[in-house]
């Protein structure tokens, strides 16, 4: 059984389609990462998967059920994450939220398995350190590192990872890059993260997934990383270069946060 498989899938807001016709299936245990430019349908497609946007047509299935089913087997790290930042809370009781509200408890004392579970969490992303630190003290790859132990907690099969590297310095790309290899290796979970830049990347990527409302292609890195592919979504000046036995793709496309960006 697949963990993902979408059939034709279009997904509207009220009517109007962000993604059409999308057909592809991510295998138990893969990793996928989904490439696009601004607007491209990235996050609508990952806010679908995890039951946040039910307006779709076609199959979309999650373990062989609807997502809205399949809730309890994924685990969500959005975008830009919606903390509080003048809420002075420490990077444990970050995490142990991701225990909480799936299970739901009162927020008001944090029950001591689910401290401990955190703990955990905290110590397989390297940050034990920090534990009683602000949160909005921490740096950013620090903060993204603690969303993904929030995330962990609940012991997801499935993980959905909405730019986890951007507005990340390079040695902060790598921090985070590496623990995502680790949840890879350790953990053995599927997930579907989107990306700009692929390339902090291609070491876990399975397979990649290209898409600008429609899909473009869809296959191992090598399949999908050709030059004529990438240059007919993001541009004549955008290429893929071979560098020993990697491959380095420019797309000249920058994350705008909406305003816009390279190459579309
Ligand atoms: N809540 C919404 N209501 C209406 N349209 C929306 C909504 N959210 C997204 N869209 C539209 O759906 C399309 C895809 O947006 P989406 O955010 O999924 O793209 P993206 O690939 O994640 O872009 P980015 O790289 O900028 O994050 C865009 O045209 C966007 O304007
Ligand atoms: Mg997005």
């Amino acid at each position: 059984m697949a963990a993902i498989t979408a059939e034709n899938l279009t997904i509207t807001y009220e009517g109007v389609p962000a993604v059409e016709g999308v057909t592809f299936e991510v295998e138990r245990g893969e990793t996928l990462l989904l490439l696009g430019p601004n607007g491209a349908g990235k996050t609508t497609l990952l806010k679908t998967i995890a039951c946040f946007h039910r307006e779709y047509r076609g199959e979309l299935k999650v373990f062989d059920m609807p997502p809205c089913e399949a809730r309890e087997l994924i685990g969500y790290v959005p975008q830009s994450h919606s903390l509080n930042e003048r809420v002075p809370v420490t990077a444990l009781e970050v995490v142990a939220m991701g225990g909480i509200y799936k299970r739901g408890f009162s927020h008001f004392k944090i029950p001591k398995h689910v401290l401990e579970k955190a703990e955990d969490a905290l110590n397989f992303v390297g940050l034990s350190n920090v534990q009683g630190k602000l949160f909005r003290e921490l740096s950013g790859g620090q903060k993204q590192r603690v969303l993904l132990a929030r995330a962990l907690i609940s012991d997801p099969k499935l993980l959905l990872l909405d730019e986890p590297l951007s507005a990340l310095d390079p040695s902060a790309r790598a921090e985070v890059s590496n623990v995502l290899g680790k949840i890879k290796r350790e953990r053995g979970i599927t997930m579907v993260i989107t990306t700009h830049d692929v390339n902090p990347l291609l070491e876990i990527g399975d397979k990649v997934m290209l898409i600008n409302r429609r899909l473009i292609a869809f296959g191992k890195p090598e399949e999908v990383l050709r030059d004529s592919v990438i240059k007919s979504v993001y541009g004549p000046l955008a290429r893929v270069i071979p560098v020993e036995d990697r491959l380095f793709c420019i797309t000249g496309d920058v994350h705008l946060h909406g305003h816009g960006g390279g190459g579309r």
